[in-house]
């Protein structure tokens, strides 16, 4: 195929490259955050491609988050970033609320995302719960401020775990209809990139439900703070069932949690999950577990002694965070300007 051919029929052809994700400072960052999110942004940073990550504050206070609280978790996440590889001269790292374009792009696509859309994404059900009357107003909008995270950058991929697609397919939607409306091929239509062995970290609890950093059992969790024995304690107390590990990826299809263990595996060793079951095929978890658990220790405790390292410093890393909101701001400003003046605003 000729240069141009591919050209034409590449999607957002004519927009540079460009990669965007956040995660919610929310509370402490999971095993989930880090293999679905943080150490593939870090792998990423290997392509010569521009990549911004960014400390998503105003999705947090969708629901209440004490301010010293907040505070604190921007800031850990932000070390959990940095300790995990992210490197603040090669990717923009900022946390959201400092670049108010934000926020801008945000209430424009309130107004081309519709009510139907918002209602209809999982999220908005599974924390709305039943109660939808008493939730707020920012958690039902929170995908159209996701959307405006991306596109206020012109991202073409966004790197995320298996929970958030619907949400980066309902930004591609209010791309879509904003080109459309007005008429114009403004807007790229960025591509999910959901990658790797653990898409999906399961609870250690409960293999039908996604590990979380809200979920109220920590023992349904690795935390990235957690020291060597509280992982090696979690890991050993983890749902199982009473078989032997399969050899092949097609004997976990009915086991959720045995295969959610093998995922974790294979994502901390880098391995496809048919290379963890060649090698531990075979096992009883009373012999896999030992083997996980030194593992992630391993993989984990440079991670989280980096991060306590930075915590230390708190105004190295506000430091940090206000340098990458500067870059931030350059690139967003003049497409909200751009965005408004489409838009028919004045000014
Ligand atoms: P958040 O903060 O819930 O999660 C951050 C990232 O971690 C991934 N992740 C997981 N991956 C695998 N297994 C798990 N158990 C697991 N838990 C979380 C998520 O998929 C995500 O990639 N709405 C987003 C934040 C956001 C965002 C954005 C992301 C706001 N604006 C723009 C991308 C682009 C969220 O709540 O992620």
């Amino acid at each position: 195929m000729s240069d141009a051919v591919q050209t034409q029929s590449t999607p957002n052809a004519g927009f540079t490259p460009r990669v965007f994700s956040g995660i919610q400072p929310s509370g402490g960052l999971t095993l989930g955050n880090y293999l679905g999110a943080i150490k593939r942004f870090v792998e990423k940073q290997a392509e010569p491609i521009e990549q911004v990550y960014c400390v998503v504050d105003m999705h947090a206070i969708t629901v209440w988050q004490d301010p010293e609280a907040l505070r604190r978790q921007t800031r850990e996440l932000t070390a959990g970033y940095l300790a995990a590889g992210i490197d603040p001269t090669r990717s923009i790292l900022f946390n959201q609320s400092q670049v108010k374009e934000h926020a801008e792009l945000g209430w424009i696509f309130n107004c081309v995302a519709r009510m139907g859309w918002m209602q209809r994404m999982t999220q908005w059900k599974d924390k709305a719960g039943k109660n939808t009357q008493n939730a707020s107003l920012g958690l039902l909008a929170y995908p159209s401020l996701m959307a405006a995270d991306i596109l206020v950058y012109h991202a073409t991929e966004v790197p995320v775990g298996e929970d958030q697609k619907q949400h980066v397919e309902l930004t591609r939607d209010i791309a879509t209809k904003f080109n459309h409306d007005y008429g114009v091929d403004f807007f790229p239509i960025p591509e999910p990139r959901i990658e790797g062995a653990a898409t999906r970290v399961m609870s250690l609890r409960d293999g039908s439900k996604k590990m979380s950093k809200s979920d109220p059992s920590d023992a349904s969790r690795i935390n990235m703070t957690d020291d060597a024995d509280t992982i090696a304690k979690k890991i050993r107390k983890a749902k199982t069932d009473p078989e032997a590990l399969p050899s092949e990826a097609k004997g976990l299809e009915d086991r959720p949690e045995a295969r959610n263990l093998v995922n974790i595996y294979a994502g901390l060793a880098e391995m496809s999950v048919d290379q963890v079951l060649a090698e531990a095929g075979g096992k009883q978890f009373s012999e896999f577990k030992p083997m996980l658990s030194e593992l992630a220790v391993a993989k984990l405790s440079p991670i989280s002694n980096e991060m306590s390292r930075l915590m230390q410093d708190p105004a190295e890393i506000d430091r940090i965070l206000g340098q990458g909101a500067d870059r931030a701001r350059e690139i967003a400003a003049p497409i909200l300007t751009k965005t408004k003046e489409i838009v028919g605003m004045v000014g």
